[in-house]
């Protein structure tokens, strides 16, 4: 098994310079492209008329794939569909929620619901099955491409309303769910139900959390549809499709709850696109987001990933895009298979001479690859990959976790109260991994669907919708040993985003020790302060005022009219503990507070000294035993670090010092037999 290197290709725009593909597969071969993923937006040529398919190109690229030994990943079309087939079947195009049809454009616009799509989507798809599917150097199917978006079409409105009868059999029970008498919305007729929009409803939380719901099951139906085309010809080979992060944050994907995705593809895969040199935060912090959010999209199969896309430089859509300075494309892709992926796939193989990727970062630029620093920085990635394919298969260990949860996220952009600026869901849930990133500490982010046993530490950052199942969940993980820690907007609501009676789940307080009686905020220039023995650190944002019932407190606050009563708190539940941070701190407390869990806890870290928080150690063991190391140096200067002793560094075969020195952006990778 290899760790896969190449990307997205595609030859179809090159039909009219068929010199150029062959050209392609040589400087493929030389840069140490293994894999290839074509097909994804093809469908115009694939089936130019209605019926009429053409495989020419594509055999062609199969041939050559084969001839020089590189696997291929086949993506379905249905990421963008052919003009002719939105002028038959216009049901095909995507409804927005003022209820508009889209017309003719851009990609992704379609309807997952359309009857028309579907099928033309199941045909196509049987085609390239049938054609395909046994070829030798078919590793994987690509379904689409990114899905995401919803359609608000009366396609998609009947699904909806099926989707609730399911769910809650009569509509009393819907109108219990979404609190309906508030507002007189109470629904009389299945009929009356529509999605949420800005020209009718958005006030009913829990209509807008059911509509998600039925967005991402929608979605994987869709998916399924899909997949089950070309299951007549394939059925042996593995079936994937590309998840994605939001926002210059990479934090979780925000219209698809991927928890749930997950379950249905065969191997999570991922496009990754960080800011590299970015005016706003150093490296390192970025480097941090990077590995929080691969950290969890590990997590969601509890096996390795795969890159799916990255830019071998700069992409086209950050404000500004910047190319990887020399040395960063390695450091970055490291990184990727520090935190567990089996591959650095890029988007895209060589740039479109027209339209609006062309100034899109590419392994083949429109500079020939031999005056091309990027083409040349990819082929030296290729080679060091090379010598890492004992890494393929291995997990990562991890005694920490932290929780995140899509419908919670959903319910928290929904509040309205306390302080809605200083929410901050995702920078919270990145503080809360700061401290172990920066201790090079292992972690897993998991969801509701991971098991929880086998962790000493679990951290449940403002987990404000609480379901009395994940409650169960967290009591037999405490009772049997495991250490939770809690954070101020807890437990607050239920599934439907019904406030549980008291404030609080009754079963989550008894676990804390405490009652929690009000939430309080400050507006951003306001602040309290946390007294932890001697010292004091600000609160800011939230601050809960709890009285405690078993629990012991562990800090207090400084002022205001809870002046004195405790901040944070410690409660011994069954064998194991559980604390609660009423307030919100800034990075100082955290770290504080965390390490002394690390070592009362005995966590293991991967290095014990370094001389700058920059420096990331990541460990993956492999099933023979062998402990990778990465050891990554995100800052601008040399640095070092202390790792365990008997390490030999991969490129070079000999043993290292237990104290490793790194020049500014640079990684090495180490292993040892244990
Ligand atoms: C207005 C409305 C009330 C309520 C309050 C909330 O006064 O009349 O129904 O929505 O605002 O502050
Ligand atoms: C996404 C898409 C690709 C391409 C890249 C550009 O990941 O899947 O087709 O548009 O973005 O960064």
């Amino acid at each position: 098994m290899k760790l896969l290197h190449g990307g997205d290709y595609f030859p179809e725009q090159w039909q009219t310079q068929p010199e150029t593909i062959k050209e392609d597969f040589a400087y493929f071969k030389q840069a140490n492209i293994n894999t290839v993923t074509v097909g994804m937006f093809a469908w115009s040529i694939l089936e130019p008329e209605e019926d009429h398919f053409n495989f020419a190109w594509l055999d062609q690229v199969f041939d050559l794939a084969e001839e020089n030994g590189i696997k291929v990943i086949l993506g379905t079309p249905s990421g963008a569909r052919p003009n002719w087939l939105a002028s038959k079947y216009p049901d095909v195009l995507r409804v927005n929620s003022r209820l508009e049809r889209n017309l003719f454009g851009g990609r992704h616009n379609h309807c997952f619901t359309s009857v028309n799509y579907r099928e033309r989507v199941r045909i196509v798809n049987e085609k390239l099955a049938e054609r395909y599917g046994q070829r030798e150097s078919l590793l994987m199917w690509h379904l689409s491409n990114e899905y995401s978006g919803e359609c608000h079409c009366e396609q998609c409105q009947s699904a909806f309303r099926h989707w609730l009868q399911e769910k809650y059999g009569t509509l009393e029970a819907v109108n219990q769910a979404y609190w309906n008498t508030f507002w007189s919305h109470t629904y009389t007729d299945w009929q009356q139900i529509h999605s949420p929009t800005e020209v009718g409803e958005m006030a009913v939380h829990a209509l807008n959390l059911d509509w998600r719901r039925f967005v991402t099951d929608q979605t994987i139906d869709f998916y399924l549809h899909e997949k089950a085309a070309l299951q007549r010809y394939s059925d042996d080979v593995p079936v994937t499709t590309n998840f994605m992060a939001d926002t210059e944050h990479l934090i979780p994907f925000q219209a698809l709850d991927y928890s749930k995705f997950s379950q249905v593809v065969d191997v999570v895969t991922w496009d990754c696109y960080p800011a590299w040199h970015n005016d706003w935060e150093s490296e390192a912090n970025l480097a941090l987001k990077v590995g929080f959010i691969n950290d969890l999209y590990r997590s969601l199969k509890e096996q390795p990933f795969l890159i799916m896309e990255s830019s071998p430089s700069f992409v086209n859509w950050h404000d500004v895009n910047r190319p990887k300075r020399p040395g960063m494309h390695q450091l970055a892709s490291m990184q990727l298979l520090a935190h567990g992926s089996d591959s650095v796939l890029y988007f895209q193989m060589r740039a479109s001479k027209g339209s609006s990727e062309k100034f899109h970062g590419s392994v083949i630029g429109h500079v020939p690859p031999e005056r091309n620093r990027v083409y040349q920085e990819v082929a030296t990635l290729g080679q060091r990959m090379a010598e890492l394919d004992g890494l393929v298969g291995s997990m990562k260990q991890s005694e920490v976790a932290v929780y995140y949860d899509w419908e919670n996220d959903w319910a928290l952009q929904d509040i309205q109260g306390f302080s809605k600026t200083g929410m901050h869901y995702h920078r919270t849930l990145h503080d809360h991994y700061r401290p172990f990133w920066q201790q090079d500490v292992n972690v897993d982010v998991i969801t509701k669907n991971n098991a929880f046993e086998g962790y000493k530490l679990l951290i449940m950052p403002m987990v404000y919708l609480h379901s009395e199942d994940l409650l169960e969940k967290i009591q037999t993980f405490v009772k049997s040993g495991g250490t939770v820690v809690y954070t101020y907007l807890s437990g607050m609501a239920n599934e439907t985003d019904l406030v549980y009676e008291g404030g609080t789940l009754a079963g989550l307080q008894d676990l804390l020790g405490v009652i929690i009686n009000e939430t309080d905020v400050y507006y951003p220039s306001q602040t309290n302060q946390l007294l932890l023995g001697d010292a004091t650190y600000q609160v800011h944002d939230y601050a809960t005022v709890f009285e405690r019932t078993s629990a012991e407190a562990m800090a207090y606050y400084g002022s205001d009219f809870y002046q004195g009563e405790a901040a944070v708190s410690v409660n011994h539940y069954g064998d194991g503990q559980a604390y609660y941070i009423g307030a919100r701190t800034g990075d100082d407390f955290l770290a504080t507070f965390y390490t002394d869990l690390l070592e009362q806890l005995n966590i293991s870290s991967n290095s014990s000294t370094k001389t700058s928080q920059d420096v990331s150690v990541q460990t993956r063991e492999a099933i023979d035993g062998t402990v990778y190391y990465f050891a990554m140096n995100f800052s601008n200067q040399l640095q070092s670090v202390e790792l365990s002793p008997n390490l030999v560094d991969v490129s070079t075969g000999q043993e290292v010092e237990t104290s490793l020195d790194l020049q500014a952006f640079e990684v090495k990778v180490l292993i040892s037999k244990t």
